[in-house]
């Protein structure tokens, strides 16, 4: 059993993209390792400092990723703030982790051409803080995208040099979690490689079956086949590669071969594409519903999630302060 840690950011409602390239694969692998799953607020203040949408954004992306089926019985599910041992580690962290090699992260050099106006040393030391979410559990794994990629390899580097620092062998050098052949990437509705949660792009596990219909229909195609084999567009793969994610292989044959032919019709295609949406969607979005108004249920979760991970953390801070030297009269 191998210790894995998985973060998700408070901002924003999750979509099918969220769901197929992560939660779903998270509902088999908690059976298979310890897992912890996190709500990272903390990360949140970054970017979105805003008291009265903290917490019904922590409340959402809770609420849906116990919908998903991620068990908190099964695992340490969490909000990163009912951790405050994170925030000791970071400030630890910090003192090994070298202002030159923050600014030259990727993540960082982005938001300071795009968040110009907030240009916060929470951003900057955005990567130890993700370090210590994983250190504070020293876990082997962390399932991450593309986009994380980089704060993973500089967590790695942080435990590296804590350990050489100090003549150690404490922290793991966490590795990216593989899903394999079972990771699928769900594309956007526009046409563009990836759906994303700003975009507008994609289908929301809280969308009605009206929106999901609306936002099929509107999707990106182009004028159709002209010719048997003539190239496939970015906007009708996309619909492809969807279809293939929540369709049956019979209907996802049928259209392929609809559109071999040159006799598809996009109208039909996204009819069907938007009703096997819906199918995966629904049941979700009702336990969404019901969990979200089950405030007793979230405290519940939440208070043995916090008390789960506390045991870790503890253990963790009181090796670190060892190793350290801050040590008790
Ligand atoms: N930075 C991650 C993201 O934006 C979220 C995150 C915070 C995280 N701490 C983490 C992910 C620790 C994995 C492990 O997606």
């Amino acid at each position: 059993m191998e210790t894995v840690l998985s973060g998700i950011r408070s901002t924003g409602n999750l979509h099918l993209g969220n769901y197929f390239g992560a939660l779903k694969n998270y509902v088999k692998m908690q059976h298979e390792n310890r897992c912890f799953f996190f709500i990272a607020d903390y990360h949140s203040l970054t970017t979105h400092p805003d008291p009265a949408l903290l917490h019904p954004n922590v409340h959402n992306v809770l609420a849906e990723y116990l919908a998903a089926g991620i068990d908190p019985e099964v695992a340490t599910v969490y909000i990163q703030s009912d951790l405050p041992q994170v925030a000791e580690l970071y400030l630890l962290l910090n003192m090994h982790a070298y202002t030159g090699e923050l600014e030259r992260t990727a993540s960082f050099k982005e938001k300071v051409r795009k968040q110009t106006e907030n240009v916060n040393a929470g951003l900057l030391t955005y990567p130890v803080l993700m370090a210590s979410d994983i250190l504070i559990h020293r876990a082997a794994k962390v399932p991450v995208g593309k986009d994380q990629e980089q704060h993973l390899e500089m967590t790695r580097k942080f435990a590296r040099r804590f350990n050489n620092f100090y003549g150690v062998e404490y922290f793991p050098e966490s590795e990216p979690y593989n899903f394999g052949n079972e990771l699928v990437k769900i594309p956007g509705l526009d046409g563009s490689g990836k759906m994303g949660k700003s975009e507008g792009n994609g289908i929301l596990l809280i969308d009605e079956d009206d929106v999901i219909r609306k936002k099929v229909m509107k999707a990106v195609t182009d004028s159709g086949p002209t010719a048997p084999n003539s190239p496939v567009t970015d906007g009708v793969r996309n619909i492809f590669t969807i279809m293939q994610a929540v369709s049956t292989p019979d209907t996802l044959q049928y259209f392929k071969e609809k559109y071999a032919s040159c006799e598809i019709r996009y109208g039909d295609l996204k009819k069907q594409l938007a009703e096997d949406i819906i199918r995966v969607v629904a049941p979700i979005r009702s336990r969404i519903r019901d969990i979200r108004n089950n405030k007793e249920y979230l405290r519940k979760v939440t208070c043995q999630g916090a008390e789960r991970a506390a045991e870790s953390a503890d253990k963790t801070m009181a090796e670190v302060r060892e190793i350290m030297g801050i040590r008790r009269f």
